[in-house]
């Protein structure tokens, strides 16, 4: 039995593959991480988490944002310099995230 588990341990170890379906960091997520996060919860107030939101709702919102139908100055200059490629890397990044719990925050 214990050779069984410990040959299960070291199958769970040896895959990385866990993550397989974990698009690859974005370049530009730098620019996003000092509010949203890397891993998409929110790192300063007014900012929304987007862990785990869906892919077609984060696109919506970035194509709101661009073209100006959801007219948010900040995020409009946030996402002014990434092309619209990297712009889906970053949806899919967020998208893949499993929200995290968080303290709640100070007033
Ligand atoms: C200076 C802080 C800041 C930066 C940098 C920033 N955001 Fe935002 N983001 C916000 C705020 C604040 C909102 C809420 C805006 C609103 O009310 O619509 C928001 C909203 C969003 C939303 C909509 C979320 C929702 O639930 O509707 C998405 C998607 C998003 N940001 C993606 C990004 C991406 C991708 C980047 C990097 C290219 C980025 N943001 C950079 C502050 C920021």
């Amino acid at each position: 039995m214990r050779t069984v588990l410990i040959a299960a341990l070291g199958l769970t170890c040896a895959m990385p593959a866990l993550a397989a379906d974990m698009p690859p960091k974005p370049v530009r997520l730098g620019l996003c991480a000092a509010c949203h996060g890397e891993t998409g919860m929110s790192q300063i107030p007014g900012a929304p988490n987007l862990a785990g939101q869906r892919l077609d709702y984060l696109r919506k919102a970035l194509k709101d944002y661009r073209d100006g139908s959801r007219d948010v100055p900040l995020m409009r200059a946030a996402i002014g310099p990434v092309s619209d490629a990297d712009l889906d890397q970053l949806a899919r990044w967020y998208s893949a995230q499993t929200p995290q719990t968080q303290a709640p925050a100070q007033p």
